[in-house]
């Protein structure tokens, strides 16, 4: 029951290194495309925490943060939550801010948008590097800068040390980058959040964080599944998944979802703005794929839907997308 009494969904949390729960699911904000004005999407995610939905995912460069923001002070003043601390938020460097003295002012920044005092996971976006001021993904190769890793890795640490920010990690790096960190780091990630659906299951990558005791996260989990404009064109061959689905009453999403989280190791930031799909998104903790199943998932052709080609440059610090992904491309 929530606050208010009503039946939502419980999703389970996992432990981090940093000894913080996070919720297994977290609810997706970022838009390829026109993102919907901050009040509208704030009404969206606050029917998500309606249905149960306590993490929520954001960015600098999403320019959702004032919404989450927004959503979450709504949530407090319906009652929807007792308090802050229930809620799990993630956001993220930007990469014109990867440098070592912009890391703290962009936190603050993020952290003024979304009116809160801490955020509970703060990650870098990308082991990328822009010129100071870029303004979103970049367009010429000429904002690429030679990334710092452990010059921003110390900042994310001193981040961390403050309170600002409960737990810290990386999203979309490789094992050769997490290793650095490893090594030379202080505080080590609690979490790398990497794309990860049926299309690009990530296995070597899982095996290397797990011996790490660092956590995967699913971005992308449903591999635009359903997603408009650039993503119709049929990035998965999902007829395995759309056989599991009819065989056993659930819908691709729930099958996809389920086959990610059921792994136990990993977590799923889904995104729906749609009250019926956010809500059948939930619906994947009291039933179980068979191994069968899990084995023909596991059988689907691997390539990555997303692999960041605009961080390549012949001049630049990633020649190839092989040195981007550290040898995985
Ligand atoms: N760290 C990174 O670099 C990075 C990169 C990409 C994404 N992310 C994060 O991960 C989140 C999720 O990734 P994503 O948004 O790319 O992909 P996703 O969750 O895999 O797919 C989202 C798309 O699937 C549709 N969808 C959702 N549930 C559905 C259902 N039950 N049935 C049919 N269609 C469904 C949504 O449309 P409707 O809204 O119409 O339902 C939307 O178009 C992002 O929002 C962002 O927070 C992080």
């Amino acid at each position: 029951m929530d606050a208010r009494g009503k039946k939502a969904v419980v999703i389970p949390e996992v432990v981090l290194s940093s000894g913080k729960k996070m919720p297994v699911l977290g609810f997706g904000t970022g838009v390829f495309g026109k993102t919907p004005p901050a009040q509208t999407l704030a009404l969206i995610l606050l029917d998500a925490i309606e249905l149960g939905y306590r993490h929520f995912d954001t960015a600098a460069l999403y320019g959702t943060e004032e919404a989450v923001g927004l959503a979450v002070a709504q949530a407090l003043e319906r009652g929807l939550v007792k308090s802050r601390d229930e809620f799990f938020i993630t956001s993220k460097l930007w990469c014109p801010d990867a440098h070592h003295d912009l890391v703290l002012p962009a936190l603050k920044s993020t952290l003024q948008r979304l009116g809160l005092e801490y955020v509970d996971l703060y990650l870098i976006h990308w082991p990328v590097r822009m010129k100071p001021g870029t303004t979103g993904v970049p367009t010429s190769k000429d904002v690429l800068l030679p990334f710092d890793i452990m010059g921003t890795w110390e900042a994310m640490e001193e981040c961390s040390r403050l309170g600002l920010a409960k737990s810290i990690g990386v999203s979309n790096f490789g094992t050769k980058k997490l290793s650095q960190i490893l090594d030379n780091g202080t505080i080590p990630p609690a979490v790398n959040q990497v794309e990860m659906n049926p299309s690009w299951q990530q296995e070597k990558l899982r095996d290397y964080c797990k011996g790490k005791g660092i956590h995967v996260t699913a971005w992308s989990p449903l591999g635009f599944y359903g997603a408009a404009a650039w993503a119709t064109k049929p990035l998965i061959d999902y007829a395995i998944i759309k056989d599991i689905a009819a065989a056993k009453g659930k819908s691709v999403a729930q099958v996809i979802l389920r086959s990610i989280i059921q792994q136990g190791d990993v977590s799923a930031i889904s995104r729906s703005f749609n009250k019926e799909r956010m809500k059948d998104n939930a619906q994947i903790f009291d039933w179980e794929l068979t191994e069968d199943e899990m084995n023909k998932i596991k059988e689907i052709p691997q390539r990555r839907l997303n692999a960041g080609d605009f961080f390549v440059s012949e001049d630049g610090q990633y020649k190839s997308l092989d040195d981007l992904w550290d040898g995985n491309p």
